[in-house]
């Protein structure tokens, strides 16, 4: 059974088509690519499959079941976790605790244990905190956790975010252009991280990038999205050298 089953995703914004007849199945330990020039679709893809906006038709499963209909808060608890392309971190709560909220919906003491502090619910703090730092270790933002998180540097931030989002416990992270604004050695650094957490935590990864070195060094398959529709899908060697994904990006200058 695959873990993502996406089949003839159709959404329209007044007038506008944004995503047509979209299909994608991804398994479970798969490693892809969704690219296309600005405006494509790509991130209205990711609000379809976290329920930020509902498709106008098709289908999505996810893990067996039939999500294409479900509210953005369902859709950690079924353990799927995403990063926006415009940062969303709480700006004015530290590095720390941004993850650990990220943690919350898993913990099991129940409010009678936290109002009156019985010892589970303080038990139960100290594994967060443990396991919030952990993630901030692999990240390397260990040394900021006391930091708040908009005195973070641009690409910091980025991390933290990714770093939050796999606090979620997910079985399928979505990453929308986790490197924007990465300088090149911070580009290749976060190439080795998602490569090491997709191998570590043992999940699948959705990629939207611009970055076509980290695209094409990272990702097994690539999809190519082009005006809303799906016009290319292969490995990047085949990617590379597609003719419509080339006229894509490069428009008419393709046929010079
Ligand atoms: N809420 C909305 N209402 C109307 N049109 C929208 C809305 N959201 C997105 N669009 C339009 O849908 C199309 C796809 O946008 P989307 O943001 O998904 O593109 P993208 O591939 O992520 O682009 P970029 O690479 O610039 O991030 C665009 O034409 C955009 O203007
Ligand atoms: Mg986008």
């Amino acid at each position: 059974m695959p873990l993502l089953e996406v089949r003839n995703l159709t959404i329209r914004f007044e007038g506008l088509i944004a995503v047509s007849d979209f299909s994608i199945t991804m398994g479970e330990h798969d490693l892809v690519g969704l690219i296309g020039p600005n405006g494509a679709g790509k991130t209205t893809i990711f609000n379809m499959l976290t329920g930020v906006r509902t498709p106008t038709e098709g289908i999505i499963q996810f893990a067996g079941e039939d999500i294409t209909k479900i509210k953005p808060y369902q859709i950690t608890k079924k353990r799927m976790a995403r990063t926006f392309q415009n940062i969303r971190l709480f700006k004015d709560v530290s590095v720390l605790d941004n993850v650990k909220i990220s943690f919350n919906f898993r913990v099991k003491y129940n409010l009678f244990d936290s109002i009156f502090r019985l010892p589970k619910f303080f038990r139960e703090e100290e594994e967060i905190e443990e396991k919030a730092i952990n993630i901030l270790k692999i990240f390397r933002l260990d040394n900021k956790k006391h930091e708040m998180a908009a005195n973070l540097s641009y690409g910091e931030q980025r991390r933290l975010e990714i770093a939050r989002a796999l606090a979620a416990s997910p079985k399928l992270l979505l990453l929308d252009e986790p490197a924007a604004g990465m300088n090149p050695q911070e580009t290749q650094e976060l190439t080795e991280l998602i490569k090491w957490v997709k191998n570590e935590y043992k999940i699948s990864i959705l990629l939207i990038e611009h970055d076509m070195k980290l695209v094409m060094n990272l990702c097994e398959k690539i999809v190519v999205l082009d005006y809303g529709k799906k016009i290319a899908e292969g490995t990047p060697e085949e990617i590379k050298t597609n003719k419509q994904v080339i006229k894509a990006y490069l428009g008419d200058d393709a046929d010079a």
